[in-house]
């Protein structure tokens, strides 16, 4: 089910202490609610192939030819290839005519991506063909300068469970 979160700061995240008692943030991310049909036209479901097991991830449309996705998503399985989903809503309805669909063998993960500390947990998915922009699929704003945005609010978009219980 499509939700977001329409807010969560890094401390809110359940937390693991690592050595220097610095708190890591979990992958886990639970509780928003259904978004509005076609809200976040720059989200992509991700079906990652693994070479033992798959998964799904989120990204993000960031260019024409590059999606923006976590490293983990990428390592955790040993991805081999990508399935990319653009312009859904509900990404297992195939008959949604919003969505367009690109495979990917082409991902780069961030050299500083930390897997205990949870750092630099960004990977680039490389298009094999440009996708272009529609009503439904847009292209995210990158922020250009130096602004952190460090304690501030942020929305996060994706496809998941809204509570504890649910199990799909
Ligand atoms: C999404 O689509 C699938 C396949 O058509 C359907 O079984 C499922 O109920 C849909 N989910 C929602 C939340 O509508
Ligand atoms: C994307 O747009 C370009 C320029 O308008 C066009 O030539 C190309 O065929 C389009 N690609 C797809 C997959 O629709
Ligand atoms: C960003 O920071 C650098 C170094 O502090 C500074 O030289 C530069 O002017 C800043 N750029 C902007 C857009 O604020």
């Amino acid at each position: 089910m499509f939700f977001f979160l329409l807010f969560l700061s890094i401390t809110a995240l359940s937390q693991l202490v690592h050595e220097h008692s610095k708190p890591v943030p979990s992958f886990r991310i639970i509780h928003g609610r259904v978004a509005g049909l076609h809200s976040h036209p720059y989200q992509v479901g991700i079906y990652v192939t693994g070479k033992i097991q798959s998964q799904f991830c989120g990204g993000s449309l960031v260019s024409n030819n590059y999606v923006l996705t976590a490293a983990h998503c990428v390592e955790d399985v040993n991805a081999l290839s990508m399935e990319l989903i653009f312009g859904a809503h509900n990404v297992t309805d195939k008959s949604e005519e919003t969505q367009v669909r690109r495979i990917s063998t082409e991902f780069t993960v961030h050299p500083g991506w930390d897997w205990s500390l949870k750092q630099g947990d960004v990977a680039l998915v490389k298009l094999p063909e440009p996708v272009n922009e529609t009503e439904h699929i847009k292209i995210i704003r990158l922020h250009s300068g130096n602004e952190t945005f460090a304690e501030e609010k942020g929305t996060l978009a994706g496809w998941g469970i809204t509570s504890n219980t649910q199990t799909q």
